[in-house]
């Protein structure tokens, strides 16, 4: 058994293979932080309680009950609440009527449960018994009737913990949680660095170190995906760290809507890591006898450097998150930088012959196959094939496609309505709005409300019937814009919960298609996607010198057999590079591998052609004129 919860004694420890992690009970009630580390040799936790040297001043509230504030701004609390003498970021923030919000849950029972339990309506890491075990501390306070569930699931051949909490209105009136984040950990002295993944649209992932310094900081999203712009990763690290050398004490969210990864640095140099949902426009309404499930946090340690912290997450991901293994994924050609909306059913079929003639195995046709679609400005969310285009159907190009020998796989975005479409025109209030003004357009698109059950109904009969028409072998999930103009506190989450519904009822009735999800490129490259696909488009960005940097950051994080990369045209349509044919191959070679480009103007001849010209006969973007682009998701 890899955990010790010993109540009696108020100790508790999980082991991994490499690493220990520790908690206490000061006054026999207060759980707090003890260890968190390479693996401790020495069995037992006699130790534990000496460790905050709480025989110094402040002392514990029972002992020194005139200063107990100053014990709360001290004490390493494993899951500090607002409002309470713990002044630095709190995980818990709940609300009564007449806006009283001080909740302080004390240690109630601990148990330890073989395995790793589900969690309720979220994606998770999964594990069996030989694989894993979960510790269980239960907290609660009376005044309030709050209970926190506190659980820790450690890893038996990795080193891995992760982290959930589940928050219980005991009590018999209403309450609001202003907060919920999924954990905290408080860091010892040797990690003085701090290093996210941050970016923008086209350019994601890019690796930052910065030091520590007194206050606030961290990465975070309020956009309703996890973002290009952040991915929900934070590591603390020792200034020295390397690929090999080094300490990294690494979490990662399995979610994919608004987070905040935070580091702060205290009045006494001590830092405190809290990760979690968002509490910026995020309020959630718990009746009595209600609970609130928060994403779980994947949480690594390493003394072995970045090397080791990436070797445990693909590990992990791979044998613990992804559900289906897909093998070996076929090539695929997909028509985008080929032909964008200009193609009818005759020109994909004398791309999909050259296709063919090459050895790629999956057609698969992006943006622009249904009515109203001759631009990005209409047609989304009515999901009728334009016959215009395509005469014979969705099930005729399929046809047509299997005698070449290639499979079929199609885009869609079903999370999306255009003003101009006739589902907007049957019910605008389907799209996420106040009522009060019209909501910001962004690519000329509306975002529908899936926290609606009608809206969740309808998206899923539209991508169920999409499915079932023609044997689609690869969907194409796509989204393009952030979530604005939102109605309520809880819709955020409420959306992501839906969208979680809808990839699991996909994953459930076509357990055969392969599912890649996008996100305008990696605006929602996050754990909790990787759940429900097993591949994700990576960035709009397909210029394989960029594309380095890029995947090199994704990398740092998951496998890469889930990292879609492919190879396409030159000059590249975002940097305007020429770059020879064998580096694009290479390039995508490390990711998923496919193609994006017109077949006849890079036939094998015309491409190989290519790889002599090892030079920039465009001039690529400097850095600061792609900045200076607008940051609009395309
Ligand atoms: C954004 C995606 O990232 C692209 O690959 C492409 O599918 C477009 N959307 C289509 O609109």
């Amino acid at each position: 058994m890899n955990i010790i919860c010993d109540a009696g004694q108020g100790a508790f420890r999980l082991d991994t293979p490499c690493t220990s992690y520790v908690m206490a009970l000061a006054d026999g009630k207060w759980l707090g932080h003890v260890y968190y580390g390479p693996r401790l040799t020495a069995e037992g936790l006699d130790w534990a309680h000496d460790y905050w040297g709480i025989d110094q001043r402040p002392y514990t509230p029972d002992q020194f009950p005139r200063e107990e504030a100053a014990f709360f701004d001290r004490f390493p609390m494993e899951y500090p609440m607002a409002n309470t003498g713990d002044f630095q970021e709190c995980c818990l923030a709940v609300r009564r009527g007449a806006g009283l919000s001080d909740c302080m849950p004390e240690f109630a029972s601990c148990e330890i449960l073989p395995g790793k339990p589900k969690l309720d309506g979220l994606p998770a890491t999964f594990g069996e018994e030989a694989d894993c075990n979960t510790l269980k501390i239960t907290l609660s306070d009376r005044p309030t009737g709050v209970v926190v569930e506190l659980y820790y699931t450690a890893f038996t051949r990795l080193d891995v913990i992760t982290r959930s909490v589940r928050i219980i209105n005991g009590g018999g009136g209403t309450l609001w949680l202003d907060r919920a984040l999924s954990a905290c950990l408080h860091l010892p002295d040797t990690t003085g660095s701090m290093l996210t993944l941050s970016g923008s649209w086209a350019r994601e992932c890019g690796a930052q170190v910065r030091e520590i310094g007194p206050g606030t900081q961290g990465i975070a999203s309020c956009r309703g995906i996890s973002s290009h712009q952040g991915q929900p990763f934070i590591a603390a690290v020792s200034p020295d760290v390397n690929q090999e050398r080094g300490e990294v004490y690494a979490m990662h969210f399995v979610y994919s809507g608004n987070f905040l990864a935070r580091i702060e640095q205290d009045q006494f140099d001590r830092r405190r890591m809290v990760m979690g949902i968002h509490p910026e426009s995020f309020s959630w309404k718990l009746e009595p006898g209600e609970s609130f499930q928060t994403p779980e946090v994947v949480m690594t340690y390493s003394a072995g450097g970045l090397g080791k912290m990436t070797r445990t997450f693909h590990d992990l991901y791979r044998g613990h998150l992804l559900r289906r293994p897909y093998g070996k994924r076929p090539v695929l050609l997909n028509n985008r930088e080929a032909t964008y909306f200009d193609f009818d059913e005759a020109r994909l079929l004398e791309i999909a012959g050259k296709a063919a003639e090459l050895g790629m195995e999956l057609f698969v046709l992006d943006d622009g196959w249904f009515e109203n679609r001759p631009t990005d400005s209409g047609g989304l969310g009515d999901w009728t094939v334009d016959r215009q285009k395509l005469p014979h159907g969705l099930a005729g190009l399929a046809e047509r496609l299997q005698a070449l020998g290639l499979q079929f796989g199609l885009w869609m975005e079903p999370e999306m309505v255009s003003m101009d479409s006739r589902l907007y025109r049957e019910h605008p209030d389907w799209a996420i709005q106040t009522g009060e003004r019209r909501p910001m357009l962004c690519r000329d698109q509306l975002v529908l409300d899936l926290s609606r059950p009608e809206v969740e109904e309808y998206v899923w009969q539209r991508i169920a019937g999409t499915l079932h028409s023609a044997p689609i072998s690869y969907l194409k999930w796509d989204m393009n814009r952030p979530l604005t103009n939102l109605g309520s506190a809880e819709q955020a989450h409420r959306y992501v919960l839906a969208l979680y519904r809808l990839q699991q009822r996909i994953v459930d009735q076509f357990p055969d298609l392969l599912l890649e999800n996008c996100c305008s490129g990696g605006g929602r490259f996050d754990p909790g996607m990787l759940y429900y696909s097993p591949q994700i488009w990576c960035s709009d960005d397909t210029d394989a010198v960029e594309r380095l940097s890029i995947q090199q950051g994704t990398a740092m994080l998951y496998p890469l057999s889930c990292i879609g990369a492919h190879v396409s045209g030159c000059p590249n349509h975002i940097a305007g590079r020429m770059t020879p044919f064998h580096t694009r191959g290479i390039v995508a070679m490390a990711g998923t591998f496919g193609y994006e480009l017109d077949g006849d103007r890079s036939s094998p001849t015309g491409i190989f052609k290519e790889s002599w010209y090892g030079f920039c006969v465009c001039k690529p973007m400097t850095r600061t004129q792609k900045d200076s682009r607008p940051s609009r998701m395309v």
